[in-house]
């Protein structure tokens, strides 16, 4: 980027953040994820750091919080109220080590032994409480770190934030700490919000943060509030003893009265901080409290004034975050995979970016009408969602942060892998089609595609389940000539293996039996191994259940296709191209000349489920899917992919989808596996 394009970029992020900061911190709105809003702060952080020339003075970064709502009465902070910085990873972990451990003791220093506290970082509203004398005095909220708004009446309501310290205590303290709202009481406020049709709270913190607004302290008591100390500001007593660590703060707190999270550790070194954090991450989202990551001190208060502050947070303290699982990036490209039907699947390359502890820098966009779903174009600010293990994808288009030089995306005229004639097809909607939900697609036409090519017969091997052959080892195959459709496999010899360069006798002993062994495939893995388009599992299983051999099918018309049940014309029309064309016809006889003979369909008639059709969702206890569909079928039944008005039964596991609500809706019967296994 050159340095208009940064200190456009950098004007604005400001802008929207400011912008959610408002909704966030003032309205307790947001209309954004916390994740989503850290993203963006973190791009922000990164520019202002390597190029401060570009720096705004109305900069979120050196800002913390809200202004204070005109409602309350100001309340003016004598210890400014801090922010704290966030890592995102272990390794910055170690990095902020290193950063302190240089300030500490010059600028050779690797790193230094270290002990630090770790503690909880809790959700909600940081509020500051004022004891004179044991008593509580004054309680008020950050605000912008200098000026907070008083909200004492509203606190007095919280049964955990005592009323008077136990003795002794000091003349004067000054109390931090976080007011927050149990996930309990959060979930039935917001029943009770539901039924009277108002407006529901959007999270533990807002809800928290909005209950301490009330004018009315009554509303602000029936919001049920809670309150975990965890740090002390000021101290006025000079007889009072003084704390050395923050743990011994902790301590003290406990001892005056307040109730004290006990999910703490004082932690010798980085990585007895790295186990907790990796423990609290198991118990979060058991734990009554919403969190969203670990404060890490470094315990020595001594050490800690030695380390100081800059801007708006203290050196001595950093926030590790849990793995957002949303964050922002940049469309830097979008390009086209084939697929080995030809289908052209649009792909978008990110800058790359950590979300849900992995690093991410593409996510497939399914196709074209995706694409226009989403208003994308390359150059685009997005929010890319990927939780657990799910593939990453792209949510939304942060609009707001366009420049106007965003490229709008169209679909190549020419296939990028072959130059051959693009062609748009229409398709149908069924659950068992090759691409999600398609109804646009594009495809490449030319029958020798190579990327067609290496992709279908990759495809043709897992279908037959020829496991010992990948996409690594087709390739090679491919480029020394020995293969060049995948009927080629079936004559291939452990001579011509094994006189491949890092190619052992063993492997190529294996590779030409595993593939003997696949010569007579059942039907409907056979049918599906061709890859014909809109033709997956489902299909081939009614198509072989219909036909009974393969030769009926090959020989069918239109027509035939057309009286099966679950077959529409989409299917029928891409049927008839496939055993029409001449290139599948030299295909399909070089298989049968190489010894590939599918075996024929014998349908269970009269079998304990005949005429019953299925549909499965959620995780069965011990069943697999595959294992569950089997028994159906061998027992003469129908596995359908959505349920309808046909569905005789709706076979439910664990965390059933919307096909559960579906089947309620049209009264199909739900069964568990249990039900089922006494079916068959
Ligand atoms: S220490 C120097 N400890 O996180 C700042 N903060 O991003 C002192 N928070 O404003 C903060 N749990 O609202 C600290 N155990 C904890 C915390 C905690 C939640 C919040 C607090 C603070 C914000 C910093």
């Amino acid at each position: 980027m050159d340095d208009q394009k940064i200190k456009n970029r950098i004007e604005k992020l400001c802008e929207e953040i400011n912008r959610f900061r408002h909704e966030y911190h003032t309205l307790d709105n947001p209309s954004v994820s916390d994740d989503v809003y850290d993203s963006l702060m973190r791009e922000l952080r990164e520019l202002e750091k390597n190029y401060p020339q570009f720096v705004n003075p109305g900069s979120p970064v050196e800002r913390v919080g809200g202004s204070p709502l005109d409602k309350f009465v100001k309340f003016a902070h004598k210890v400014r109220m801090l922010s704290l910085n966030d890592i995102f990873s272990k390794e910055e972990l170690y990095d902020w080590e290193k950063r302190i451990s240089k300030l500490l003791n010059g600028p050779t220093v690797k790193s230094t032994n270290l002990e630090y506290f770790c503690e909880l970082k809790f959700d909600g509203l940081a509020v500051t409480l004022i004891y004179e004398n044991g008593v509580f005095a004054r309680g008020a909220t950050r605000g912008d770190g200098s000026v907070g708004e008083d909200i004492t009446q509203n606190l007095r309501t919280i049964d955990m934030i005592p009323l008077s310290l136990k003795a002794p205590f000091p003349k004067y303290i000054e109390v931090r700490g976080e007011a927050v709202m149990s996930k309990k009481v959060f979930i039935k406020l917001n029943k009770e919000l539901e039924k009277n049709n108002k407006p529901l709270l959007a999270n533990t913190r807002n809800a928290a943060a909005g209950s301490l607004r009330q004018l009315d302290p009554k509303l602000a008591r029936a919001r049920h509030l809670d309150f975990f100390a965890y740090d002390i500001a000021d101290i006025e007593d000079s007889k009072f003893p003084k704390s050395k660590k923050h743990s011994e703060e902790h301590a003290l707190l406990k001892k005056l009265g307040f109730e004290m999270d006990e999910h703490t550790k004082i932690a010798k070194n980085l990585e007895e901080v790295s186990k907790f954090i990796d423990a609290f991450e198991k118990d979060r989202p058991k734990f009554d409290y919403g969190t969203d990551g670990i404060v890490i001190s470094v315990n020595d208060l001594s050490i800690q004034t030695k380390l100081g502050i800059v801007g708006r947070a203290p050196r001595y303290m950093s926030a590790y975050k849990y793995p957002a699982e949303k964050a922002t990036t940049k469309v830097l490209d979008i390009t086209v995979q084939v697929g080995r039907t030809g289908v052209l699947t649009p792909l978008a390359h990110f800058t790359p970016t950590i979300v849900a502890g992995s690093k991410v820098s593409k996510a497939t966009l399914h196709n074209m009408d995706q694409i226009e779903r989403l208003g994308l174009k390359v150059g685009d600010t997005v929010v890319i969602q990927k939780a657990g293990d799910v593939i990453p994808e792209v949510l939304e288009v942060l609009i707001k942060l366009r420049t106007g030089k965003e490229k709008k995306f169209s679909m190549p005229t020419k296939c990028p892998e072959c130059g051959g004639v693009i062609e748009k097809k229409f398709g149908g909607k069924r659950s068992d089609l090759e691409e999600p939900n398609l109804s646009v697609a594009y495809y490449c036409t030319n029958k020798n595609c190579p990327a067609k090519n290496i992709r279908s017969m990759v495809h043709f091997v897992n279908a037959l389940e020829i496991y010992t052959v990948g996409p690594k080892i087709l390739e090679r195959l491919k480029d020394e000539g020995l293969i060049t459709d995948a009927s080629d496999l079936f004559i291939l010899t452990e001579a011509d293996l094994s006189g491949l360069e890092r190619f052992g006798e063993k492997s190529a002993k294996n590779i030409v039996e595993n593939i003997a062994e696949k010569k007579n495939p059942p039907l409907d893995r056979f049918i599906m191994s061709l890859g014909i388009i809109h033709v997956g599992e489902e299909t081939a299983r009614d198509l072989a259940g219909y036909f009974g051999s393969f030769e009926k099918i090959a020989n069918a018309n239109k027509e035939d296709f057309d009286d099966i049940e679950n077959i529409g014309p989409a299917v029928s029309d891409s049927l008839i191209a496939y055993f029409t064309d001449a290139h599948n016809q030299k295909f399909l006889k070089k298989l049968s000349l190489n010894g590939v003979k599918p075996k024929t369909f014998a349908k269970v008639k009269g079998g304990a489920l005949s005429g019953k059709t299925f549909v499965l969702t959620g995780t069965l206890p011990t069943l697999s899917r595959e294992d569950a569909k089997k028994k159906i079928i061998s027992a003469g039944g129908k596995v359908s992919g959505s349920v309808s008005k046909n569905t005789s039964y709706l076979l439910t596991g664990d965390n059933p989808g919307s096909k559960y609500t579906e089947a309620e809706k049209l009264g199909v019967k739900v069964i568990d596996e249990a039900n089922f296994l006494a079916m068959v």
